[in-house]
């Protein structure tokens, strides 16, 4: 079966060690051409990693969740981008002007690469239940209405999309024309770890998901390359029933 990249799986590169990576890149080849790195291996390897990829044609959603003043995102997201990775991601929480300011960022550093890097917004992080938002003072208590605000005041920004659950992925994109970045993924009969509410490749692509990122179904699976490709798969059948 032709596998089709409509919606690129991002393979989560969660470890430690450059070399460890190295390792990953190199068990998936050509089936892999799209990586998320976090802060994880960003502190242990370092953007020199992220080079090495993005120059063996590699495309890098570089996930380092910036919230900062708008001055010092700027900086940041101009300093990402001239790395020449495909995504980075700043907080909806930092507000509109950080969220502009990381736009600018990265008009300024793409100069330098391909010109091609795109920001995803974080709304709120799937860790946070309604006890937590109260806890912190929000003004709503209900993860999903914080979602849709913070997408809200993004694409105002305009920002290219945000990092979402699979379940608010429809929210998403029935309310805004952002894009969605979805984790959370689990293909059928897969351990589900310890995300609490995973759903499958179709589920989120049926959602309407514009990217998906997959960790450990790939690369703790005892084959990652066929892992991979069965997800590519159930992508490329969900897409044509979708259309059908
Ligand atoms: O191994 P697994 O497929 O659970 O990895 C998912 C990746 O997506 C991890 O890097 C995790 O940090 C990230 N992520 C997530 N849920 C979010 C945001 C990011 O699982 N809401």
């Amino acid at each position: 079966m032709e596998i089709s990249q409509q919606v690129p799986v991002f393979v989560a590169l969660d470890v430690d060690h450059a070399d460890k990576a190295r390792l990953v890149v190199q068990t998936l080849g050509d089936a892999a051409t799209y990586y998320k790195v976090g802060l994880e291996l960003f502190l242990a390897a370092g953007s020199g990693l992220v080079s090495e990829l993005v120059d063996q044609g590699k495309r890098i959603f570089l996930d380092l969740k910036f919230h900062d003043i708008p001055n010092t995102v700027r900086a940041a997201t101009r300093e990402a981008a001239k790395l020449g990775v495909d995504f980075i991601t700043v907080h909806a929480l930092g507000g509109k002007d950080m969220l502009v300011a990381a736009q600018e960022g990265v008009q300024a550093g793409s100069g330098f690469a391909d010109g091609h890097t795109k920001v995803l917004a974080v709304t709120i992080l799937t860790s946070h239940a309604v006890a937590d938002l109260a806890a912190i003072g929000l003004k709503f208590h209900d993860p999903k209405e914080n979602v849709l605000n913070l997408a809200t005041l993004a694409e105002q920004a305009g920002v290219h999309g945000v990092v979402c659950s699979p379940h608010e992925v429809a929210m998403i994109r029935a309310n805004t024309g952002l894009a969605a970045m979805v984790p959370g993924i689990r293909p059928t009969g897969a351990s589900a770890n310890d995300q609490k509410r995973a759903a499958t490749p179709s589920d989120a692509v049926r959602a309407g998901a514009s990217y998906l990122v997959v960790g450990r179904p790939v690369v703790q699976a005892p084959d990652p390359k066929q892992a991979l490709l069965a997800i590519q798969e159930e992508i490329d059948l969900a897409l044509k029933l979708k259309e059908a």
